[in-house]
């Protein structure tokens, strides 16, 4: 599905959150301080988004997806950082070796996101940094119903008329996949997550993750 949408994928982000989305990028990389030579492990990249940010703060990125296209134009669009094909599950990367982990907008999209965690856990330093942004569906009655009524007529409309119907039509579905803060807080405390923190990004469409690798519990 991915390899499908990549060609489009930047234009339908900025036009469905209003250009938001660069915002929340900036905002979830200011959380974590990512900055000046901090080796920086951006997991399901897509086209770069992140990875381009962090290199502009002076971090050292590198990204990781299993789409071949995504990477394609992420390679091409920034040229100065690592990119690496692989499934978040099984990352290719060194123990103790980052540190920074970023996701953003793909927590919906893994099958088993214990196996994930445990993995960011695994390759982040003791102490490491960890942020992850994904779409929120607001508390408030009137605006769930808004959310939805865009989430779940609109965007597959738009993207039926611009990029893949299917795909735009899985992305209500994906966020109903999401699990609840505080199921995702549990998993990843399990997985040796502390200082775990939540916050939603204006105008309350996206969250905003956050939380350190304990230094005791790092299980390897
Ligand atoms: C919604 S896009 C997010 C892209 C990017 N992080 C962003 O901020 O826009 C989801 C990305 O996750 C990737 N992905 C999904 N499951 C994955 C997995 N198990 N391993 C690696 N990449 C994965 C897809 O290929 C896709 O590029």
């Amino acid at each position: 599905m991915f390899d499908r949408i990549a060609w489009r994928y930047d234009f339908m982000n900025r036009l469905i959150t209003f250009g938001f989305d660069q915002h929340w990028r900036k905002k979830g990389l200011k959380a974590v301080n990512a900055g000046t030579k901090d080796v920086l492990l951006d997991i399901a990249c897509g086209t770069g988004d992140l990875v381009e940010i962090a290199l502009s703060m002076g971090a050292i990125p590198i990204g990781v997806d299993f789409s071949s296209k995504m990477l394609h134009i992420a390679k091409s669009r920034v040229i100065n950082a690592g990119f690496i094909k692989a499934d978040a599950c099984l990352l290719p990367i060194k123990d103790a070796s980052v540190d920074i982990v970023t996701c953003g907008f793909a927590l919906r999209n893994f099958t088993d996101l214990d196996k994930v965690f445990k993995e960011m856990a695994r390759v982040l330093a003791p102490a490491g940094r960890l942020m992850f942004l994904e779409v929120y569906a607001p508390k408030n009655k009137f605006l769930k119903l808004g959310h939805s009524f865009y989430f779940e007529k609109v965007v597959p409309f738009i993207g039926a008329l611009l990029s893949d119907k299917k795909a735009y039509s899985y992305l209500p579905q994906s966020v109903a996949y999401l699990p609840p803060t505080h199921k995702l807080f549990d998993s990843l405390y399990k997985a040796g997550f502390i200082d775990l923190c939540h916050k939603t990004c204006f105008p309350n469409a996206a969250q905003l993750i956050t939380g350190v690798k304990n230094n005791y519990e790092t299980g390897i």
